[in-house]
């Protein structure tokens, strides 16, 4: 019997990583190669004309997967019987705006998208929100959809981890695929930490294969924390085919399972592990085993990674208390 095809839903869908990432999601690559998708567009009004357009060229791409596309300009709609959500569409942040009046305009989106998808999603539901701030937008989302199992509701850090695959392979002289178990911890903001004390570069220690501290504290870290700024200073624009790329990444690891020998990085609701406060949605080492992401226990973590990995969880609680004290969540 054909697969019935699986519903995706893409918050802003007119917007440049929504243009990445939906040819991407409708040739097969977010689910695999045999799965047929439709897609649900959600965008704001002043953007629908714009996501017609994308979805004219979609059809003519001709992609023998793609079983339908739905524009929608109300969540409620949208996100009805979704059994895969990208939340992509969120405020930028203007000039002269606050921390908090950011996490205020994105509680505007993320609270009644959260509320729709508790009213409407399928039961199989996954959510992997992009728009930032990611980690506070998905708290935002998952508190308004009980009725949802928490760990459903997921940020990405996926673009951070695979820049700092990046990074320390071309300072090893190394392919990607020789390196294994590198982790992204903490918010995706400039405070994350990309840890390479329990990466594996063809079977020995990261930290041991770089052997230079002065690179890894001054050039590797900063290098990657702020490398969406870079981006946006070099391109005038942020980060948007990398940022698609990502997204397939997550979820096709979430829906497929993550190889044998290797976690990859995504942000989780907490369940207390590496002292990261329960309910926080911060990244961690992770693998994908029946469909479901497990943190990857037991790693020892020295004082040099505490400090940072405590620093970004910091962050993310205080963003948490920012939005409690708006009443977002
Ligand atoms: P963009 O401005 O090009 O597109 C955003 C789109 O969202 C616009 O078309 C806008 O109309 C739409 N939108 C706004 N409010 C909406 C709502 N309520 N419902 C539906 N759609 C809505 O931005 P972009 O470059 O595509 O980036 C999107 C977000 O992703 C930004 O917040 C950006 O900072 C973030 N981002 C995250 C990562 C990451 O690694 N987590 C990486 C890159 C970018
Ligand atoms: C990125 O990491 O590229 C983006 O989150 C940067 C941004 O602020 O949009």
């Amino acid at each position: 019997m054909a697969q019935a095809p699986v519903n995706v839903t893409v918050t802003g869908a007119a917007g440049q990583i929504g243009y990445a990432l939906l040819f991407r999601i409708a040739s097969g690559q977010l689910l695999g190669a045999d799965t047929p998708v439709k897609l649900r567009l959600l965008e704001i009004p002043p953007a629908v004309k714009a996501a017609e357009g994308t979805a004219m060229e979609l059809d003519d791409c001709a992609f023998p997967l793609l079983q339908g596309i739905d524009i929608f300009d109300d969540a409620r709609q949208a996100f009805d019987g979704t059994n895969v959500a990208l939340l992509v569409g969120a405020r930028p942040r203007s000039k002269g705006m606050e921390r908090g009046d950011l996490l205020e305009a994105n509680g505007g989106i993320f609270k009644p998208q959260g509320e729709a998808i508790n009213a409407g999603a399928a039961d199989d539901i996954r959510v992997l929100v992009v728009g930032n701030p990611a980690n506070t937008n998905a708290l935002i989302a998952q508190a308004h959809a009980p009725d949802v199992p928490a760990e459903r509701f997921t940020a990405m850090t996926r673009l951070d981890h695979n820049r700092a695959l990046t990074q320390l392979a071309q300072k090893l002289g190394v392919s990607i695929t020789d390196i294994k178990k590198l982790t992204i911890w903490g918010n995706h903001s400039a405070t994350q930490y990309p840890d390479i004390f329990h990466a594996e570069v063809n079977g020995t220690s990261g930290a041991a294969a770089v052997n230079d501290d002065a690179w890894l504290r001054d050039d590797f870290i900063p290098t990657v924390a702020k490398r969406g700024a870079a981006i946006i200073e070099a391109r005038g624009a942020s980060s948007a085919a990398s940022a698609a790329n990502a997204a397939i990444d997550h979820v096709y690891d979430w829906v497929n399972g993550t190889p044998e020998g290797d976690w990859t990085s995504a942000a989780i609701p907490s369940d207390g592990s590496y002292g990261v406060p329960e309910g926080l949605i911060s990244s961690f080492p992770v693998v994908s085993r029946n469909g479901s992401w497990e943190i990857v226990q037991g790693l020892e973590i020295d004082a040099f990674s505490r400090k940072r990995i405590d620093a970004s969880v910091q962050e993310l609680s205080e963003e948490r208390d920012t939005v409690r004290k708006l009443g977002l969540i």
